[in-house]
């Protein structure tokens, strides 16, 4: 059983997974853009995950008897000026959805709800990898640079990513 308050923010949170998804998605499209299918797929995968997260809180809700609401989405930024300021936007973004988990996770404790705390445990893990994700990859494009050989090598890489 979730409170009204606790309804409305996860039903609010299955709006930002799925606006995730198709942030990404629109991420991957610039780069299907740029002729990069390894920076592509990273993200397309990405997104695919975002619509994962967006599930998880779907069937909780009802579990919970709850009734999720699926609620309208702003177009997410498509164009980019590079590759760095993608990751650099992913990065804000991941940051920008830890602080909802954690906000989600705050009102759960308070009201002492304790299958909810528990389902969020997952998210909180889940968050510190996403940030650890792009931080990294940002820190790796900061070092060795993002053109010419090395972005064909970087691409490849990128496109190892395999859907969990
Ligand atoms: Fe569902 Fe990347 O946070």
């Amino acid at each position: 059983m979730l409170s009204e308050k606790l309804l409305n923010e996860m039903n609010d949170q299955v709006k930002y997974e799925m606006f995730s998804a198709n942030y990404y998605l629109a991420m991957s499209a610039y780069f299907m853009d740029l002729d990069l299918p390894g920076f592509a797929t990273f993200f397309r995968v990405q997104a695919q995950e975002e619509q994962m997260h967006a599930m998880k809180f779907f069937d909780f809700i009802d579990e919970v008897n709850g009734r999720a609401r699926i609620q309208a989405m702003d177009e997410p930024k498509g164009d980019f000026e590079s590759i760095e300021s993608v990751i650099e936007a992913a990065l804000e973004h991941e940051q920008f959805v830890t602080e909802r988990i954690h906000l989600l996770m705050e009102i759960a404790v308070e009201e002492k709800n304790y299958p909810a705390v528990s389902f969020l445990n997952w998210f909180v893990d889940e968050q510190v990898e996403e940030e650890a994700t792009f931080q990294q990859l940002m820190a790796k494009i900061k070092r060795v640079g993002a053109k010419g050989h090395i972005l064909y090598l970087l691409d490849k890489e990128m496109g190892a990513r395999q859907p969990e």
